[in-house]
């Protein structure tokens, strides 16, 4: 099949031609450096199937221009679907295909990094140890064991950060609409409601998906019923936070650290080397002055092993489409 790669870079080349060759190379790829878009689209003129990442906009004008020049599978190579119209994509007969899971711990371990770097000041250390400054000023940690840690949504990545943050000694709460008692029994974690959680917790971490519930969830309202001082993760997608309402929270001092691998307007930044131009984007800009936040750019999925499954789980989507019409993972459009 020909397979059009939107917002393609050289590891998602390594890591899928990898993955073709060890299948006897079934596919051929079309490499496009551009994000999905209705101009964009026409690169992809007669590929059977297209293959996007988080930052692609899968949306009915998209769609629509894939499919009019002979799109019949969009294959997402990683587990959201937030930004595909998945009701268009039904109306035109398009299949969608995605990534479920993809080594979670990935994930879960870039939050415990964000967590141990924001409490120890890491990123700080860094910069002064290679400027010859040794004081320890500024520089005092947090401890974690004895903490309370509030875990948003307890599936594959929820409960792979419980795991971690358990073996640091640490209370475990988690708030999700379908709490598990097997998994609370396993990880020893209590669900409590979310007001709860959010008035106990020392660290808050999201791990649920973007949908109408959970965009702003964490608003002015719930960020005033955090602890003072409190430790705020993000790894799950931008549109949780309300960002204004977490810089005026930094800017009090109520909330003591914010971790982000995620921002609501990331697509116009994060993947790309920006380094040499004029950042637009003000908000961003704010976040980036405080010393008690730190900022990745979406590198959480970021490993060897998860590329490798990813790239593996996009080559089983597209075989399964290819021989019998339906991708292997299928997403379907919501009833009703
Ligand atoms: P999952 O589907 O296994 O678990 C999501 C959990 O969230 C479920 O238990 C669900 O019941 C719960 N949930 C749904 N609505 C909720 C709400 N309103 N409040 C609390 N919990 C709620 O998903 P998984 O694999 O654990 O991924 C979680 C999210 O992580 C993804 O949706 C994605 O946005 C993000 N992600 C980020 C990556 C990164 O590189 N930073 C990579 C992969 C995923």
């Amino acid at each position: 099949m020909r397979v059009a790669v939107f917002s393609a870079k050289p590891y998602d080349r390594q890591f899928l031609e990898a993955a073709n060759a060890a299948a006897g190379a079934p596919h051929r790829f079309e490499w496009i450096e551009a994000h999905l878009g209705p101009r964009s689209a026409l690169q992809a003129a007669g590929a059977e199937a297209a293959c996007l990442f988080v930052n692609d906009r899968a949306d009915a004008e998209a769609l629509a221009a894939l499919h009019d020049q002979g799109t019949r599978l969009i294959a997402l190579r990683c587990a959201g679907y937030n930004n595909v119209d998945l009701t268009a994509a039904a109306r035109l007969g398009l299949a969608v295909g995605r990534v479920p899971a993809y080594a979670p711990e990935a994930v879960a371990e870039h939050a415990a990094a964000l967590v141990l770097s924001l409490g120890r000041r890491l990123h700080k250390a860094y910069a002064r140890v290679r400027e010859g400054n040794f004081a320890l000023d500024g520089l005092l940690g947090l401890d974690l064991h004895g903490r309370s840690v509030g875990i948003i949504g307890t599936g594959q990545i929820g409960r792979a950060f419980a795991r971690i943050m358990g073996g640091f000694g640490c209370r475990l709460l988690a708030h999700d609409p379908f709490p598990d008692a097997g998994t609370a029994a396993r990880l020893g974690l209590e669900y409590v409601s979310l007001p709860e959680l959010l008035a106990q917790s020392d660290i808050v971490s999201l791990h649920c998906p973007l949908t109408p519930a959970t965009h702003r969830l964490i608003d002015a309202e719930a960020l005033a019923r955090m602890k003072p001082g409190a430790m705020l993760i993000n790894t799950s997608r931008g549109g949780m936070l309300g960002t204004q309402a977490v810089i005026a929270a930094l800017k009090s001092g109520h909330l003591g650290h914010l971790g982000l691998d995620v921002y609501e307007e990331e697509a116009n930044l994060f993947f790309e080397d920006l380094s040499a131009t004029v950042l637009q984007d003000d908000v961003f800009a704010r976040l980036l002055t405080f010393p008690n936040v730190l900022i990745t750019g979406h590198q959480g999925f970021f490993t060897a092993a998860a590329m490798r499954a990813i790239a593996e789980t996009t080559l089983g989507n597209l075989q399964a489409f290819a021989t019998g019409g339906i991708p292997l993972h299928p997403v379907s459009a919501p009833s009703g």
